[in-house]
């Protein structure tokens, strides 16, 4: 017994001391805040409609799908002159792109509707910098979204028209 003692008492101080330095370490952690920029960037795709268009579902939930489906691409297309264009999986896209290279698109891109270029334009350079990083901070999730198909083509997947109608005409 007294051997088993002297075996067990140097055993025990080492789970001792190793407990105590890991409960040391995680209570001496530093409380991890939100980043401030990661934050804005979520308020200004929620607002921004971005989820409307480029998170499959968005809608018909009332807006209360987790973080976790966002901007995951839309399979819905949305065709008109221009041909079928689908919003992409910016999760995906956002992985491989560089922010300056975002910056740069929202500067100087025209693109298909009814991606809302033209609105993102008044965003200043920080709040589409947030929104870059909220996104990139979410990372790779779903799949790629189908690709274009251009005009005159029949698409194989739904889709929206998005073209102004006229009304049919009144019958005399
Ligand atoms: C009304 C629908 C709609 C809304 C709202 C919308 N998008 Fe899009 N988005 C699209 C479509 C469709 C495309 C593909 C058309 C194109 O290539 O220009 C697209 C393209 C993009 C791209 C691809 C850029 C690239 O380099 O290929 C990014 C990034 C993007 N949207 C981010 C956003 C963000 C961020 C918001 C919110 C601030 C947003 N979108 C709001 C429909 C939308």
């Amino acid at each position: 017994m007294q051997v088993l003692g002297k075996v067990l008492a140097p055993a025990t101080l080492v789970v001792i001391v190793l407990v105590a330095s890991i409960g040391g370490r995680s209570g001496a952690a530093p409380a991890t805040s939100p980043d401030p920029m990661i934050e804005r960037g979520r308020y200004l795709v929620a607002f921004g409609g971005c989820n409307d268009c480029h998170t499959p579902g968005w809608r018909d939930s009332g807006g209360t799908l987790a973080d976790s489906r966002w901007m995951t691409g839309g399979k819905i297309g949305y065709r008109g002159p221009w041909g079928t264009v689908y919003p992409p999986n910016v999760r995906l896209l956002f992985a491989e792109m560089t922010e300056s290279a975002w910056l740069f698109s929202t500067q100087t891109r025209g693109g298909r509707p009814p991606m809302i270029w033209h609105d993102i334009r008044f965003l200043s350079m920080d709040d589409r910098r947030a929104i870059f990083r909220f996104i990139r901070s979410l990372g790779r999730a779903g799949s790629p979204a189908p690709d274009d198909v251009p005009p005159g083509i029949e698409p194989a997947t739904p889709f929206y028209w998005v073209l102004p109608q006229s009304p049919a005409p009144r019958r005399p």
